[in-house]
């Protein structure tokens, strides 16, 4: 069958021959019709315990042996996944599609959404709160700003270093206020944004950013941590963090039940408010340029069909 193949550490994919999975005990076959990319495949696809070669795992939405269309996460049995003509998953992560949910919107609300949900939630944001999204610009970034305004934020700010992509937050009406980060002080100018101080960080890139935004919080703040495209390691004042409580969140780490709730609850939020990402579609065959522009940042949600 034909898939985008990473054949080593570090090689981006190439389309190519795979063997196709053959059925398993306890896992779904699925004929695959669109799949997703996201920063975790590009930062997943080289851990230590990857098996080579392997195909990008990405998320996906595609049809079982009964014809049924559903979405899979990124949990596809290695070393298959969701950039091929089949894949093999574990039926608990194969969750049936509404069929007024088309297939970018059912992976849009998969990892992205619920990467951004859960810690919102976490967080506990309460009515008139101002929320601050670090790395405002990329996927989650865009969902957690439309998240916060409907779990009740007052203000909402986003922050990144395009200021192309930045000046889209605006324009959309998805940011009150944008800050542009990268430059000589971007405590000072976090600081300026959030005027009394943020309430809630949604930080999805760590390393610097987060180490500026800490300053820019007021007493009580909480902030959650999801990504670290900025860097994995900080080094942390103690005195940015006393009065301020700390959450590092991990969604991919809950059980299936609960992640096809969350889900399931996300679509509907979609559809009741119009959650939207700008989509960037690619040909399958693409499927190495769709990796190197998911790793420069696409500012959009990219997806490829799969089944011609
Ligand atoms: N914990 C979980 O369960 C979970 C679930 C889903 C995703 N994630 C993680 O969440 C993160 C975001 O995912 P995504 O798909 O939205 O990624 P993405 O599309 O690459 O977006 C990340 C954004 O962060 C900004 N950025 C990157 N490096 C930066 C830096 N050094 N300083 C400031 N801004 C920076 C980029 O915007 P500019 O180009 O404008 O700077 C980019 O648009 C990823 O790290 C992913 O692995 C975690």
């Amino acid at each position: 069958m034909r898939a985008a193949i990473i054949s080593e550490r570090n090689a981006p994919p190439a389309i190519g021959d795979f063997p196709e999975p053959q059925p398993k005990d306890g896992c779904v076959l699925i004929d695959v019709d669109t799949a997703g990319l996201g920063g975790w495949d590009v930062l997943g696809a080289y851990r230590l315990g990857v098996g080579y070669p392997c195909v990008i795992r990405g998320e996906g939405v595609g049809r079982n042996a009964d014809g049924q269309r559903v979405y899979f996460g990124e949990r596809s049995v290695q070393p298959w996944g969701a950039w091929a003509e089949r894949t093999l998953v574990p039926v608990e992560e194969v969750w049936a599609v509404p069929d007024d949910v088309d297939d970018r919107t059912a992976i849009l609300m998969g990892i992205a959404a619920t990467g951004a949900l859960v810690p919102l939630e976490s967080a506990k944001v309460q009515a008139g709160e101002s929320v601050l999204v670090l790395g405002a610009t990329g996927t989650l970034g865009q969902l957690g700003l439309q998240l916060a305004r409907i779990l009740g934020a007052g203000r909402v700010i986003g922050a990144a270093r395009s200021a192309t992509a930045l000046a889209h937050l605006k324009e959309n009406g998805l940011a009150d206020d944008v800050v542009q980060l990268g430059g000589a002080d971007d405590a000072a100018a976090l600081k300026t944004a959030g005027g009394a101080g943020f309430d809630v960080v949604l930080d999805l890139v760590c390393g610097a950013p987060l180490l500026a935004a800490l300053k820019a919080t007021r007493w009580g703040a909480r902030i959650v941590t999801v990504g670290t495209g900025a860097g994995r390691q900080v080094h942390l004042d103690m005195a940015d963090l006393l009065f301020r409580t700390l959450s590092v969140i991990g969604t991919g780490q809950r059980p299936p039940a609960d992640r096809q709730q969350i889900w399931r609850r996300l679509l509907g939020m979609s559809r009741e408010h119009g959650l939207q990402v700008p989509q960037a579609e690619y040909a399958f065959e693409d499927a190495a340029r769709a990796w190197s522009d998911q790793k420069a940042g696409p500012h959009a949600k990219i997806t490829a069909r799969v089944r011609r």
